[in-house]
């Protein structure tokens, strides 16, 4: 939820200079190979860092017009950071909300006229560029992945604690996707769903960056699991391993539940409650922006009165052991992530359009740095998703 972004890393006015427009009014699709580099390429045959890297930000909240590529100075690594030299960066929601400022409470926190930090990004996966004071087990050239604000870059500092190795068999593309939106989905079914063998278990936006870690998650715990989603989705959503499929427009979402997880949409707080079998729990992780906060502060209000039932608001905490879990589960062939594509940085506008508009199935990557010959895998770590029809461009959350 937004208010576990913080941003703290504000752009100095050098930052001004050589801002590149991704999409202007001038070259709405302006090809990446022509205007800009098709990813951004950070020279590594110098033993030192280069003082500037490519970023792309937005100095303003908006749709994908507001983002622009720039030169910026390569981020100072701090006590207890690490820098990593970007290979891929995962795009979610959260990164959307972040790029329009919704929901508008949310400024508060981010910055109430414009952005405190103009870069984006939220997780990564690449290369230890240098490690800061007080940081061990972590060395130049180490792979990694994990948390990291303005993970859109060619360098991008991160919390040691929120960083874990990436073994050579895992691709930087696939691990990109999983920090934000596995995390979520560990955590809201592990920790705050506290899921059960046997279960029934309901995923409401089961077809996005959350909700296509929840499905086979909920599936490994042994859960029972209806998958929601749009109709064009269902295939997908089957195809994670969810027992049953509803379409989220049909009015029967199915139930009662023990546990429904609420990942996408809009639906009132009373209409989740009963979908609840009895001692049942309701997990809120997100929603659409118009509605969330209504939603959260019914939450925090309503919880305690509720009676025989659960309701619990998540906020996803980013730490290393988490992530280990997930890898774990990855390199074990158990979870695959569902990578919609792969797309070159510069692309990020597009991207940006897809996830608004309904299009993107599971995650988007983004390439920063040309992907490293990673060792072959023997089993395939990513789902890739099927192209579908796109949605009602007004459905996004
Ligand atoms: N609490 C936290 O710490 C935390 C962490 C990460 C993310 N989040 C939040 O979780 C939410 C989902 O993130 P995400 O990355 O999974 O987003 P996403 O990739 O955009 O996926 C959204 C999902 O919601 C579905 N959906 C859309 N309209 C719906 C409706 N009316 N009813 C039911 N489902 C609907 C979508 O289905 P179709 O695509 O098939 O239409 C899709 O499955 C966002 O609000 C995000 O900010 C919270």
């Amino acid at each position: 939820m937004a208010s576990r972004r913080t941003l703290s890393r504000p752009l100095g006015a050098t930052n001004k200079v050589n801002a590149t427009p991704l999409l202007s009014p001038r070259a709405p699709e302006m090809p990446p190979d022509r205007a800009v580099p098709r990813t951004l390429e950070a020279d590594t045959s110098r033993a030192t860092l280069p003082a500037t890297m490519k970023t792309i930000v937005r100095e303003r909240y908006g749709s994908a017009e507001v983002l622009e590529l720039k030169d910026i100075p390569v981020p100072h690594v701090g006590a207890g950071e690490v820098l990593v030299r970007v290979a891929a960066a995962g795009l979610g929601r959260g990164v959307w909300h972040l790029m329009r400022g919704r929901p508008y409470l949310a400024r508060l926190a981010y910055g109430i006229r414009k952005p405190k930090n103009a870069q984006l990004g939220l997780e990564l996966a690449g290369t230890v560029a240098r490690v800061g004071e007080g940081v061990v087990g972590f060395a130049p050239g180490d792979r990694v992945f994990g948390f990291a604000r303005g993970a859109f870059a060619e360098y991008a500092a991160a919390r040691a604690d929120k960083l874990a190795h990436l073994p050579e068999g895992i691709p930087f593309e696939v691990a990109a996707a999983v920090p934000d939106s596995g995390v979520t989905a560990l955590q809201a079914l592990r920790d705050h769903g506290r899921v059960r063998p046997g279960e029934r278990v309901l995923v409401l936006g089961a077809s996005g960056g959350v909700g296509t870690f929840a499905v086979p998650l909920a599936k490994h715990f042994g859960a029972t699991v209806t998958g929601a989603a749009s109709a064009a989705k269902l295939d997908l959503v089957r195809e994670l391993g969810a027992d049953d499929v509803r379409d989220y427009a049909e009015t029967d979402l199915g139930g009662p539940y023990d546990l429904v997880l609420a990942v996408g949409g809009s639906l009132p707080l009373g209409q989740l409650r009963r979908l609840l079998a009895e001692r049942g729990t309701l997990v809120i992780v997100g929603g659409e922006s118009r509605t969330m906060m209504r939603r959260l502060l019914g939450a925090a209000l309503k919880a305690p009165f509720v009676r025989r039932r659960r309701i619990v608001t998540l906020v996803a905490s980013e730490n290393r052991r988490d992530l280990a879990t997930l890898l774990g589960l990855l390199s074990a062939g158990a979870l695959r992530p569902t990578l919609d594509s792969v797309r070159p940085i510069t692309r990020l506008p597009e991207a940006m359009r897809d996830l608004e508009a309904g299009r993107v199935c599971g995650k988007v990557i983004l390439e920063v740095a040309p992907p490293s010959a990673a060792a072959p895998h023997s089993h395939s770590p990513a789902h890739t998703a099927p192209r579908t029809a796109p949605a009602d461009p007004s459905a996004g959350p």
